[in-house]
């Protein structure tokens, strides 16, 4: 690619770093261009060198746009389509905050394969997933499409769905490339509202912040997304710390930069610019390579260059990069790679498809709360009510192409169970004759949560908890009924207050295109729902941020039994969260006993064997997923109380016994410091295993003679 890259002039160059929307070369831009496209001040010669597409609606689409550019490029480089394929193109999955719950990286594999297949038909090369931002703030609307607040669930997830969108390798049909985003820390916004501040010290970027990052890079992930925050008061779109130091520098990595949707123009607001020339110019010194939907690179740097303010190497090697891309893609070969129409009629939204999301919808849910009121059976009477009674549009944010109101609602699904469905959330609505009805029912099914497009970017809240007039609702529903299942659609942990109270309370998130057939199949037992929490839910706005690996502190509160007035604790709540990360109840009762490790001392050489048995007190066969968290007692710096280090996710039969296995090594017992260097410390670690981050079953053991 170097060759073909000599070729180029400085404004073919330039070019191949700018990405703008399809409708530029498919309108007549002396109508189109008006509002923000006006203020691009995009040339049709500029338009015309455009290196990379935001966003295709179909195969037909995207072969007219290819095709009238590349009859208009003397340099004959095909475009890159890019893309928000975030969980499903036409046949939608789970959110990535419910496939999380999955805690199984085999279904995000499998949704992001069959993303792929779908996608690629409509000529889509990359798109722009996974979100491998972690965070704690439920206040925090993208917290929908991220995998929670753990770095190694995180990791794992992000690294599954790469591998799924790259598949068998780009010389495949049905593979797309992955662009991990938003680079970074873009989850910890101060308050959790959306493109707010980002302030933390090297230790949370290098300890907790950052690794998701590198596993999508390391799984094969070829492009990075700045992310639209600041870190250190520097914008990561124009960040040399993130972009350099950490990207090439310590992780080596040659993946396209890319922006933000115009994060780049954005510095501007950030104050660290004066004008887009000064935009061009941090963002390229910065380490950007493409700049998406602002025209800062387009307009400037060829007269940066000519100053000699920006040396011509820095292009270079953006485009480079670029180049290198489309080879690996065979864009070069086929500038239409996998575009359509008759491939996308024969495979998109085909049963298989809806099966697979159904698969993964099914454990994607997380029981909360069960009495034993389920599973019910078929024969039991319902009254369905709330405003997810019948409400469609639950596949969940970032959809885009997803048809919401194709698949069935809940009282479709549980049509031959329900003997009254009122979607109406005012207790006022319901007449003499609606109660009797209400009242003529084994049990009441409340189905509760926020609309699809309260989560989401620029969605978040201040208090993320149900509407009031959804409380009232519950309120009154739970006195008139002694028997309330609540199913809660929402894109974020809640704060559930009395919602704890239901006889049972299944978390669905948003399902995805199956949601409806999914919840049906736990209601109903066919399913035995197995999810676990990716993400704490707080009791109060007042915990958040709240999270299992939470530093000791000099004064921890030992809980209830604590007197201690002085102690790290509120007057007025618990510590503990409503629900903790890797909480979730099964229809079958697992319990942990007879922890075993391989030696009570090791050394860093050695491999440890650890084993727990697991058994499925019940008669009804069911998923569990294990978890093994580590303490290390005493550090150079204060460490988390407990860390998850490994999970497995094991079917057991009723009333069987499995031995379950692990294996820990040195890395497992490392961390990492302020200044990103990795340490081992000999000393006491406990082992905690179980179900949940909080009810586990532990032993101690010693690390001896470490390599200091
Ligand atoms: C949006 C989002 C980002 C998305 C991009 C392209 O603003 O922040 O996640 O990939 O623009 O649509």
């Amino acid at each position: 690619m170097k060759e073909l890259l000599m070729t180029l002039s400085r404004k073919e160059k330039i070019g191949q770093m700018l990405q703008i929307a399809p409708f530029f070369f498919v309108k007549d831009l002396k109508v189109e261009v008006a509002g923000p496209v006006e203020a691009l001040n995009l040339d049709e010669e500029k338009i015309f060198l455009a290196g990379s597409v935001l966003g295709i609606g179909n195969p037909n689409e995207m072969i007219e746009v290819q095709q009238k550019y590349l009859e208009k490029s003397r340099h004959k480089i095909p475009m890159l389509f890019m893309a928000d394929i975030i969980h499903g193109y036409k046949t939608i999955f789970p959110v990535p905050i419910a496939m999380a719950s999955s805690f199984s990286p085999k279904l995000a594999q499998a949704c992001a394969r069959v993303s792929a297949l779908e996608a690629s038909t409509s000529g889509i090369h990359v798109t722009f997933s996974p979100m491998a931002d972690l965070s704690r703030d439920p206040r925090w609307g993208r917290v929908v499409e991220g995998f929670g607040e753990d770095p190694l669930l995180i990791g794992d997830m992000s690294a599954a769905m790469v591998k799924g969108y790259i598949g068998e390798g780009y010389d495949k049909p049905g593979t797309i490339a992955s662009c991990v985003k938003h680079f970074a820390a873009y989850g910890a916004a101060e308050a959790g509202r959306d493109y707010n501040t980002v302030d933390m010290s090297r230790l949370s970027l290098y300890s907790t912040y950052l690794p998701s990052y590198l596993r999508a890079l390391e799984a094969g992930a070829r492009l990075v997304m700045t992310s639209f925050n600041t870190v250190d008061g520097v914008p990561c779109t124009v960040n040399p710390f993130l972009l350099r130091e950490v990207l090439r520098g310590r992780w080596g990595s040659n993946a396209v930069t890319i922006s933000d949707y115009d994060s780049l123009k954005q510095i501007l607001a950030h104050g660290v610019a004066e004008n887009m020339k000064e935009v061009a110019y941090r963002g390229v010194t910065g380490g950007l390579d493409i700049e998406m939907q602002s025209a800062a690179y387009a307009n400037h740097l060829e007269t940066l260059i000519e100053e000699g303010r920006v040396e011509e190497h820095l292009l270079d090697e953006a485009v480079l990069r670029i180049l290198e891309l489309k080879k690996d893609l065979g864009l070069f070969e086929d500038p239409y790679r996998g575009a359509s129409s008759e491939l996308a009629d024969k495979i998109v939204l085909s049963e298989a498809h809806l099966a697979a999301s159904l698969e993964v919808a099914k454990e994607s849910a997380v029981l909360l709360e069960n009495d034993g009121i389920l599973p019910f059976n078929k024969e039991t009477k319902i009254a369905l009510i709330g405003p997810y009674a019948t409400e469609r549009n639950i596949i969940g944010p970032w959809h885009w192409h997803g048809c919401w109101n194709c698949h069935e609602h809940l009282a479709e699904a549980l049509v031959d169970q329900t003997i009254f469905v009122k979607s109406d959330p005012s207790v006022e609505s319901y007449s003499h004759a609606d109660v009797q009805k209400i009242l003529a029912a084994d049990i009441v099914v409340l189905a509760l949560g926020e609309k699809e497009w309260e989560s989401g970017e620029a969605h978040s809240k201040s208090n993320p908890t149900l509407s009031k007039e959804q409380k009232e609702l519950f309120s009154w529903i739970r006195r008139i009924h002694p028997k309330v299942v609540t199913l809660l659609f929402n894109g974020r942990p809640f704060i559930l207050d009395d919602i704890v109270t239901s006889n049972a309370l299944l978390e669905c998130w948003f399902l995805g295109s199956m949601s409806s057939q999914a919840i049906r199949s736990i209601l109903l037992g066919e399913t035995n729902p197995s999810g676990k929490l990716p993400m704490s839910f707080p009791r109060n706005v007042g915990q958040i941020p709240i999270y299992y690996n939470h530093l000791n502190t000099g004064r921890p509160y030992l809980g209830e039994h604590d007197h201690n007035e002085y102690v790290s604790k509120y007057l007025d709540v618990k510590n503990t969260p409503q629900y903790p990360f890797g909480y979730g109840k099964s229809y079958s009762e697992f319990v942990y006993e007879n922890l075993q490790v391989s030696k009570k001392v090791f050394s860093p050489t050695d491999i440890l064997q650890v084993t727990v048995d697991v058994t499925n007190h019940s008669d009804r066969d069911g998923q569990e997923i294990v978890q093994l968290y580590l303490y290390d007692k005493v550090g150079r710096i204060s460490r988390p109380v407990q860390e998850l280090k490994r999970y497995t996710k094991v079917w057991i039969h009723g009333q069987e016994k499995k031995t379950i296995a692990f294996q820990l090594s040195e890395k497992d017992f490392s961390y990492v410091m302020p200044d990103g260097s990795t340490v081992l410390d000999s000393g006491e670690f406990v082992l905690y295993v179980g179900g949940s981050s909080n009810h586990t079953i532990e032993t101690t053991i010693t690390l001896k003679g470490t390599r200091a």
